[in-house]
């Protein structure tokens, strides 16, 4: 986006809805008032209303639910997460531009996001349903110092951070299931998918993948996930801003990846371990050798299920689909 753009942005979220002039906006921008009547019909046409008055200048009065760059940056309080957005309307799946752009240099933070995937994927590359304008569909490239071993802890700081936007956004108490479910009332309203472009010992990108049900009624799902999917606005008995859940998303997950890299894995352990729905609950692991079944005890220092089963034996699950 051009930066002017940011600028006029910026200073409408710092005005929290009070008028600015015109001339003011071309100081802060740095151009002509003319090139700032031009974008403001630009945010016109993307569907933001600009009460325009004269000798008060504008200001933004009402914004559509929509998460073009434009919806999302205006009053993000992030420094990294986000500051970078790539808004398409329809991609086959974001997380295929957001691997694309890892790999050519993207900055830490780059957001690719999506009103429609017409080929999302969940794990193992299961189909995910991404329908068109109720959704959030979006995948988030990080850049961390670390070793390849880590990442698979993304995917709980992950789920923490988004446990904890729901509950900021909307009056519900969501769950994790292992490694990667986020659940409402035993039905699942979003899932991560974390992957990596590492070397043996470093870790290049990781692109987490978030896809969350925002704004779906039952019908909006396929027939055969009807019974086992949920959104928020199911959940909560009313619509919401897309918008605003990304950006707390992003305030959410940028807090934790900084007391991550701080303090490393053990204060995210005991957030995710107080959302988690299966801790100390008899559960069924599927794993690719077999499924095991115990009680689940907990998650290790690096993230991994442990699972002891009727003889005492405790093992951990580095991979499964779980049953509880
Ligand atoms: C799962 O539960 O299996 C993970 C689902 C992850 C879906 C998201 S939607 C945004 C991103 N793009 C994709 O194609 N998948 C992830």
């Amino acid at each position: 986006m051009q930066s002017i753009r940011k600028k006029l942005i910026q200073a409408f979220s710092e005005s929290k809805g009070e008028f600015l002039s015109g001339q003011a906006l071309a100081d802060i921008a740095g151009c002509s008032r003319t090139a700032i009547w031009k974008h403001i019909e630009e945010l016109r046409k993307e569907g933001f209303v600009l009460e325009a008055v004269r000798k008060k200048g504008y200001r933004i009065v009402n914004t559509p639910d929509i998460v073009t760059e434009n919806k999302i940056r205006l009053g993000l309080q992030t420094s990294t997460l986000g500051q970078v957005i790539h808004y398409e309307e329809s991609v086959p799946s974001t997380q295929k531009i957001a691997h694309d752009l890892a790999g050519n240099g993207a900055v830490e933070g780059t957001l690719v996001i999506a009103d429609e995937q017409t080929a999302g994927r969940g794990r193992l590359m299961r189909e995910w349903h991404s329908s068109l304008g109720n959704g959030v569909w979006m995948s988030l490239i990080l850049k961390p110092h670390l070793p390849p071993q880590k990442a698979p802890q993304f995917t709980l700081i992950t789920a923490v951070a988004v446990v904890q936007a729901i509950e900021e956004v909307t009056e519900l108490q969501p769950q994790i299931k292992w490694p990667n479910d986020i659940l409402i009332n035993g039905k699942k309203v979003t899932g991560i998918l974390t992957e990596l472009q590492a070397e043996s010992d470093k870790i290049n990108s990781i692109i987490i993948g978030i896809g969350m049900n925002v704004n779906h009624s039952i019908e909006h799902f396929p027939d055969d996930i009807q019974s086992i999917a949920t959104s928020l606005a199911i959940e909560q008995g009313a619509q919401l801003s897309r918008a605003e859940v990304v950006q707390t998303i992003l305030e959410r997950m940028e807090s934790l990846y900084t007391l991550y890299m701080k303090e490393g894995f053990t204060p995210i352990k005991l957030l995710w371990e107080s959302y988690a729905v299966s801790i100390g609950k008899r559960i069924r692991a599927r794993t690719i050798n077999g499924t095991i079944e115990g009680t689940a005890l907990g998650i290790t220092a690096d993230g991994v299920l442990k699972i002891e089963d009727q003889e005492g034996i405790v093992h951990q699950i580095y991979s499964a689909d779980i049953e509880v």
